[in-house]
């Protein structure tokens, strides 16, 4: 009976040991906006064919007047307000320009509903709903910066009929894309410490536990996902004081969750791709449009040493090196500007 019992015991801790583990590998649902205790609906939304909305913000002359139209996919950690190209440039250049901007935050960041199955092909059809809701025509321009490289990249595969032109800012890369020798990836994987290479691998592998390791106290986590100070290079520094006027509404970024928004980007960002980026054909065969790839030479988020690799492998792309810039480089003055001159065919650019 006393063995019983003991054997009773052990098998009910052993449950209630299961039971916590699974709780705490499972994150809080998403705080929708616009539901009851949840985030208020504040920018203009267009509802997509799976019901999803999609929250955006336009910037420059109005789309009916525009010479030229441009989606804009914002960062990791950023959102729809932080449209770098929109808010960098001297005011009345869009204007002078005929330059349209709209920037809409992707799923599960600011007022755009979480998506659960976000992949870089749905991150591309997202795009193409939005650009046709808001009737920018058969061909548009899109920029990605960093992490919204994964959706230019889909753009690219998918959808590149519709395109006019792409450029891809310091684009996340990912070390197990096929094209990438092993023996830099290995390489750099030997550079990185021991906790980035564990949330890398968690990320990549088994995703469903990255909820519990970004949130568990044993371990320290990813400087990434805390905004660690190592991240920085000498010219972001610089340039931090910039983005303090976030301050007042980047609690807006991921104010429905940080597992849809964040965790989910790195998620599609670094998990296993439905196709290689090295292997895109150029939409532009007969030069009708341009795509730019953007690296700073001091970046310690995205290693340039790939971004070469891109440049060479995929001759089609125009990459522009900028010497001692690191990651927040687009908000430096003038580049923003310069970077708009690259991609656009602004008669006498002013
Ligand atoms: C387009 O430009 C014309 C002429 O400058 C202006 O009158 C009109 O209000 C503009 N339309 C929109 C929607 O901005
Ligand atoms: C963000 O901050 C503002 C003012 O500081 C506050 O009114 C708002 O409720 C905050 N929003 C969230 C989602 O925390």
């Amino acid at each position: 009976m006393k063995k019983c019992l003991v054997g009773g015991a052990f098998i009910i801790v052993l449950i209630a040991l299961g039971v916590w583990a699974i709780i705490s590998c499972i994150p809080p649902p998403s705080k929708i906006c616009g539901t009851p205790g949840g985030p208020p609906i504040t920018a203009p939304r267009i509802r997509l064919s799976d019901g999803r909305y999609l929250a955006y913000e336009e910037h420059g002359v109005s789309r009916q007047n525009a010479t030229f139209k441009i989606i804009f996919i914002h960062a990791f950690a950023t959102f729809r307000r932080d449209a770098v190209i929109a808010n960098r440039v001297r005011p009345g250049f869009l204007e002078k320009n005929g330059i349209y901007v709209v920037s809409y935050d992707r799923p599960g960041y600011g007022e755009s509903d979480p998506h659960s199955r976000r992949s870089e092909k749905t991150l591309a059809h997202d795009i193409q709903q939005l650009a046709d809701q808001l009737q920018l025509g058969s061909k548009f321009y899109v920029v990605g910066y960093s992490m919204g490289g994964q959706a230019v990249w889909g753009v690219l595969k998918y959808i590149p009929h519709r395109l006019a032109g792409a450029t891809l800012l310091c684009p996340v890369t990912n070390s197990w894309w096929p094209s990438f020798p092993d023996s830099l990836t290995w390489e750099l994987w030997n550079k990185q410490t021991k906790t980035e290479r564990f949330a890398m691998l968690i990320t990549h592998h088994t995703p469903w536990l990255l909820y519990w390791w970004n949130h568990q106290k044993l371990f320290q986590t990813s400087a990434v996902m805390q905004s660690s100070p190592t991240i920085f290079s000498p010219q972001d520094m610089a340039l931090l004081p910039k983005l303090a006027v976030r301050v007042s509404y980047k609690n807006q970024t991921t104010q429905q969750g940080v597992h849809e928004s964040l965790e989910r980007d790195l998620i599609v960002g670094f998990g296993k791709w439905g196709f290689d980026p090295m292997k895109i054909e150029n939409p532009f065969p007969k030069g009708e449009g341009s795509v730019h790839l953007w690296q700073g030479d001091d970046d310690r988020l995205v290693p340039i040493q790939l971004q070469r690799i891109i440049a060479q492998k995929l001759s089609w792309i125009k990459y522009h090196e900028i010497p001692g810039a690191g990651h927040l480089f687009p908000n430096a003055d003038g580049v923003a500007e310069t970077i708009l001159k690259e991609l656009l065919p602004i008669p006498q650019a002013s």
